[in-house]
């Protein structure tokens, strides 16, 4: 087994937030606690709805934030202690890509400025080699070097993308966190761009951390799966264990939710209601409860470990035992 390249213990992240003139602020728990170890060169995906803290997480995980709590480290060092110099130097390891490449990407920029940028502030490459670097990594992710005296507005959304990627190349990192990378194009162009991942993958010998909402998008691309839920894991398993044997009863809701091509799996209908709770005021016990087709009492008070055999882990009281059918 390879040494884990990324590992996060613990890691919280809360915001202040002002509660109008005569409240004290308040605190938004927006990721409440997330353990996961990654592997050089494998694809962990991080799926969950809207707000439950995906986007914070990634932003820790690539330095733009700092964790409010917990422990991070990058390629074996430990990021929470790291002087400037050090954390500059762990900045090129990690890289992220977002979802909208057109905001992304300077729009007043060639993208041989865009690409050159790295190099220029973070090495002495002399100007010649960085001119060549920037075309050869246009080249492999599939766009003409002689594209390079472009503007950002000149590419379609798919082509901005593919610069976006290129531009978190340059510096040969080790994993690069996708925030939603594939969620703001065509269908057509999404496989495109995955498929461009997964080489990339294999020839710069990449890890990725791949912020999706999409389960049919994560089951082409992951290794592992880790579910959040209210800025929290539900369940954390390798992609085959999770789609065949989801345990979570909101994994199985966002599972039940997702079409997918699979015509041997038995379609299980469970509709979530209401919307994902506030996490400025979480609920007690397990913060899923209130939506939680099989909350029992304990639930209401008791909030879960996370627990598991063979990698396959999951934070429900009934997940222990094989969790009864909603429908
Ligand atoms: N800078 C901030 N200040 C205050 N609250 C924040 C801040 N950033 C995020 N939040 C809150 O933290 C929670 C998690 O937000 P986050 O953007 O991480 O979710 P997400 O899972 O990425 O959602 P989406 O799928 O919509 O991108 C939300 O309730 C959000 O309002
Ligand atoms: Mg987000």
């Amino acid at each position: 087994m390879t040494a884990p390249i990324l590992e996060a213990h613990d890691l919280v992240r809360h915001y202040l937030v002002s509660r109008g003139m005569f409240a004290p602020p308040g605190t938004v728990k927006a990721v409440a606690g997330i353990s996961f170890t990654l592997e050089e060169k494998k694809t962990l995906a991080v799926v969950g709805e809207s707000g439950s803290g995906k986007s914070t997480l990634a932003r820790m995980l690539t330095l733009i934030e700092p964790p409010t709590s917990g422990r991070l480290s990058i390629a074996g060092k430990d990021v929470t202690g790291a002087s400037g110099a050090e954390l500059k130097a762990l900045r090129s390891v990690v890289q992220m890509v977002f979802q909208n490449p057109y905001g992304s990407l300077n729009p007043r920029q060639t993208i041989r400025r865009t690409l050159e940028e790295p190099l220029l502030v973070n090495t002495d490459m002399p100007a010649d080699r960085r001119r060549r670097e920037a075309e050869d990594m246009l080249a492999r992710v599939g766009l003409r070097p002689e594209y390079a005296d472009r503007y950002p507005h000149m590419f379609s959304g798919g082509q901005r993308q593919r610069i976006a990627i290129a531009r978190a190349l340059m510096l040969r990192p080790k994993i690069i966190v996708l925030d939603e990378p594939v969620s703001a194009l065509d269908v057509s162009v999404r496989a495109q761009v995955l498929n461009l991942l997964s080489d990339l993958q294999q020839e710069f010998a990449l890890a990725y951390v791949f912020v999706s909402h999409d389960l049919s998008v994560v089951r082409h691309i992951a290794d592992e799966v880790l579910v959040m839920y209210l800025g929290a894991v539900a369940e954390h398993a390798a992609k085959e264990a999770l789609f065949s044997e989801p345990r979570h009863p909101y994994t199985r809701a966002l599972l039940s939710a997702t079409p997918m091509a699979d015509p041997g799996r038995k379609k299980e209908r469970i509709v979530l209601t209401g919307e994902l709770p506030s996490p400025f005021d979480p609920p007690s016990g397990c913060v899923f409860h209130p939506r939680c087709p099989i909350a029992f009492d304990r639930c209401r008070v008791e909030k879960p470990a996370i627990t598991g055999t063979s990698g396959h882990l999951t934070a429900c009281h009934a997940a222990a035992a094989p969790v009864p059918s909603a429908a």
